[in-house]
């Protein structure tokens, strides 16, 4: 693996975020990112259950027997690589992000187990939720952008990432990396909204098809092919919530 370039508090930087950078990235912001993801990921007593379960339950029966190396990609605070963690105490796992706010939420919680406090008002509950970490010997968490990973080539059993793909600057740059990391005959499972927010990605990557026709140029094998996998991302108290139409997708290098 490449060494960091720095590290801030806990988190190994494999790449020099500049102050530009960081002040330009919203996921960045404690104040709603921070608490939002919190609150989504961590927190589900507030939604009486984990509001994302769905996308855990589309990969699992793909997951591989024994993965010695998982990664998740866009990991945020962690909650998927951290089940993952915990289904494969085996395995070493990592959480890459681009954004330190995060990454260092979810370390705080899945590795150094601490109580995070969590306000939710604004959501509309009530009361202050106190979220109890855990302590996972065998997973780290990294700074890192999706399309420059600090793994070697052919190393990773599987790789998850959801609701990334849409949120990178270069989404065939991303997979092409994404091969190359891979094992041979690892798996690959990502959802994604294609929920591009530049007209070019949308010309580039819509319909979906496209991506089908790229995974397939870059080499990899299409196991599963979701077009209408509907995620339901809660909003608040009351109810409201957004419905994600996402593409589910598995593939095997
Ligand atoms: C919409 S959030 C999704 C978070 C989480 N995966 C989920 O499903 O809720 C996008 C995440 O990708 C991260 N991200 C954005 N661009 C990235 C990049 N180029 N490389 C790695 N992570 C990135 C953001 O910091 C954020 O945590």
């Amino acid at each position: 693996m490449r060494p960091p370039v720095l590290h801030r508090k806990s988190i190994p930087f494999f790449y020099d975020k500049s102050p530009t950078e960081f002040q330009k990235d919203r996921y960045e912001r404690y104040d709603p990112s921070v608490i939002r993801q919190t609150a989504l990921h961590l927190a589900d007593d507030l939604w009486k259950k984990y509001p994302l379960q769905s996308v855990l339950d589309f990969a699992q029966a793909y997951l591989p027997a024994t993965p010695q190396s998982i990664t998740e990609l866009g990991c945020s605070v962690g909650r998927w690589i951290a089940t993952l963690a915990r289904a494969y105490p085996e395995a070493n796992c990592w959480g890459l992000d681009f954004s330190y706010q995060l990454l260092k939420r979810g370390r705080e919680f899945w590795v150094e187990e601490k109580m995070i406090m969590l306000n939710s008002a604004h959501l509309g509950f009530s009361g202050i939720q106190m979220l109890r970490g855990q302590a996972l010997d065998n997973l780290c968490f990294g700074l890192a952008k999706a399309a420059d990973l600090p793994f070697e080539d052919n190393s990773q059993d599987l790789v998850v990432h959801s609701f990334l793909l849409d949120r990178v600057a270069d989404p065939a740059a991303a997979l092409r990396e994404h091969f190359r990391v891979l094992s041979p005959g690892g798996i690959m499972v990502f959802i994604t909204p294609l929920n591009f927010q530049e007209a070019d990605l949308w010309e580039k990557y819509y319909p979906a098809i496209k991506i089908h026709r790229l995974l397939e140029q870059l080499g990899f094998s299409i196991l599963e092919w979701r077009d209408d996998l509907e995620i339901v991302e809660p909003l608040d108290a009351r109810g409201n919530s957004v419905v994600w139409r996402t593409i589910g997708v598995v593939v095997q290098k």
